[in-house]
This record gives structure tokens, sequence and C-alpha cells, in this order.
């Protein structure tokens, strides 16, 4: 197999993780998650979002959470904007980077952001002038590319070209999502050797949710043909409030814990992760869905 010597991890717990949990998180604790994180040596961390409060209620204060995870020069903070009035606000917070989010099919697109997906570009028009004005990098998504709640089946062309569009208006990567984790290797094999013809490989991040376990073969899969961008959340916090049923993200975890074994570089540290998801889910009140946190907290108990 032709792996890369180096992946890039984008941990998403603090937001996809955390905008699911029925459990409110105060401010405090989300800051000390990022904290924790950081000091794992995780170099992306998505930290939030600027989203109406209305629709996601547990991503409200995110401009709290940025003040005080400030100043830390190694790791690059993102949130998570979709229209002009969340980009004025991300401004305001100094935020690292934003990401953008659409989706390749239009009944998600619809029930996650209310609108179509053309109508997802027009809302990201002055978003991302004001992120060229401030400096501030924007990264895409592109939600349920290989399969939609509510559509079932979604086409490959149309997502390899939703993830195109995002690199054409400025995204410097894109992540394709598997938002309900229905992906199988076969399928992830199709999606992305399609998208690697339209798509620098080192502009592609993979997104799994793991609903049905297949998120690590389809990683390997995705560093089978060269890319090395994956996006994970620690302990497999998460889903989306607009997918009913959809597990958590892989678990940083299990992917760090998977790359030592393939000698990848990461640069995280795997004990220090744990004992992060540790801290997280003492607080939610339950256990980790990453089998090796499982594995690892119970041999030490
Ligand atoms: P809308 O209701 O159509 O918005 O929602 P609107 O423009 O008609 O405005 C209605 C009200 O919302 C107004 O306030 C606005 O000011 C306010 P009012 O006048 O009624 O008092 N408003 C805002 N407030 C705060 N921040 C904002 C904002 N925008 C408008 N940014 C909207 C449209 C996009 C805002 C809404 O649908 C929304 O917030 N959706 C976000 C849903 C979401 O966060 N989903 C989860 C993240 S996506 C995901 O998890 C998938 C991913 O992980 C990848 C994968 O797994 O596939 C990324
Ligand atoms: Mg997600």
């Amino acid at each position: 197999m032709n792996v890369p010597p180096e992946v890039r991890i984008v941990e998403v717990g603090p937001r996809d993780g955390l905008q699911n949990e029925s459990v409110h998180t105060s401010v405090q604790f989300r800051i000390e998650l990022i904290k924790r994180l950081s000091n794992c040596g995780l170099s992306t961390i998505e930290v939030g979002s600027f989203v109406s409060p209305k629709w996601v209620p547990q991503m409200a204060d995110t401009d709290q959470v940025l003040r005080y995870t400030q100043g830390c020069n190694d790791v690059q903070f993102i949130a998570l904007v979709p229209n002009e009035i969340g980009m004025k606000a991300a401004v305001e917070s100094n935020v690292d980077g934003i990401a953008i989010f659409t989706a390749a099919s239009e009944t998600f697109c619809k029930k996650n952001t209310n609108c179509t997906i053309n109508e997802s570009f027009e809302r990201f028009k002055p978003v991302v002038k004001l992120a060229v004005e401030n400096s501030i990098a924007v990264r895409g998504y592109v939600s349920c590319v290989l399969g939609c709640p509510y559509e079932g089946s979604v086409s490959v062309d149309k997502a390899v070209d939703v993830a195109k569009k995002l690199i054409d208006i400025g995204c410097y990567e894109v992540s394709l999502g598997d938002t309900i984790g229905v992906g199988t290797v076969n399928a992830t094999r199709n999606l992305l050797q399609s998208a690697l013809g339209e798509i620098d490989s080192g502009a592609i991040a993979v997104h799994f949710h793991d609903t049905y376990g297949q998120a690590l073969p389809n990683i390997v899969t995705a560093l089978d043909l060269g890319v090395s961008i994956i996006d994970s959340s620690v302990g497999g916090l998460g889903g989306c409030p607009y997918a009913k049923g959809a597990s958590g993200n892989v678990a940083t975890e299990d992917v760090v814990h998977m790359l030592n074994g393939m000698a990848v570089t990461t640069n995280v540290d795997l004990d220090k992760l744990v004992e992060t998801s540790e801290f997280v889910f003492n607080y939610l009140g339950r256990s980790p869905s990453s089998r090796v946190a499982t594995a690892r907290l119970g041999q030490f108990n």
C-alpha cells in the first residue's frame, strides 16, 4: 500500500461533536477541552460555529470560546460560518480560519441551512470577500457525499462538482463529508478517484462519521489514494442535528492509533488524547465511542 508519510488531523470534536450533545456544555468546559486538544499536538481544531443559536443552541457563545483560546501560535483555530452575519461575528472574534459548508444533496442543504445549494454559494460570496479582506483562511465542506438521510443515494458527479466549486471560489481545502456514515470502501474509492481527477490531493480532506463502523477502512482507502488530511473527533463525539441517526465522527484516538501502526506521522500524543477523551466523557457522563480509549482506559483502571 502507498500511504502518505504524514497526515494532518483536523480535530472537529468541539464543533461537530458538541453541536449534537443534549447536555449543555459550558463555555469554560469548551475552552478547557480546546486547550487540552492543543496540548495533544493537534494543529487544526474546529472550535465552534457562528450559526443561528435558534438552529444549533449548543454552539452559542463561540465568540467567548475563541476569546480564551487565542495566542497559541502553533494551532489553527477554525469556526464554521454559514453566511455574512456569521462571518462578521467570526471576524470580530479574530479566528484563524473559517469553514463554509454546503451539501451534495438539495434536501439536506435545505434542512441544514434553509437554502438550495446554489443559494448557499450566493451566501458564500460576501463571506469569502470578508475572509480575503481580513486574511482569514477558508475551508469548505460538502455534506452527504456518500449518501443523504432524505434522498438516499447521491451522485458522485454532483459531490465532486460542489467540491470543485468550493475550491474555485477560494477554499484552500475541501472536506468531503460522509455525514451519515453510510460509505463503504468501494464507494469511497469511486468518489475519491473522481474527486482526484478535478482537485489536487493536497486540497482534499475526508470526514467520515462512523455509523456503520466503516470509517477506518474508508480512511485507509483514502490514504492509499494519496489523501493526507483527515477530520476526526476526540472520543468519537458527534453527529449532525439535521441528520437523525447519524453517529459521531471517527474517533481521533482510533485514527492516531491506526496511523501509528502504519508508521504515518501525525505529531499527536496518543496518551494525552486518551486522557482528553476521558475528561470529555466524564463531563458528559457517558463512555467514549472510541475503541482505543475504551481499551486503554479499561486497562489502566
Ligand atoms: P434562516 O432562518 O434561514 O436565516 O437560517 P435568516 O437569514 O432568514 O435569518 C433569520 C434570523 O436568524 C435573523 O434573526 C437573523 O439575524 C438570524 P431575527 O431577525 O429573526 O432575530 N441569523 C443569525 N444569527 C446568528 N448567526 C448567524 C445568523 N444568520 C441568521 N449566522 C441559517 C439560515 C444558515 C442561519 C441557519 O439555517 C443555520 O444557522 N444553520 C446551521 C445549521 C448547522 O449548524 N448545522 C450543523 C453544521 S453542518 C454539519 O454538521 C456537517 C459537517 O460536519 C460535515 C458533514 O458531516 O457532512 C460540516
Ligand atoms: Mg460532520
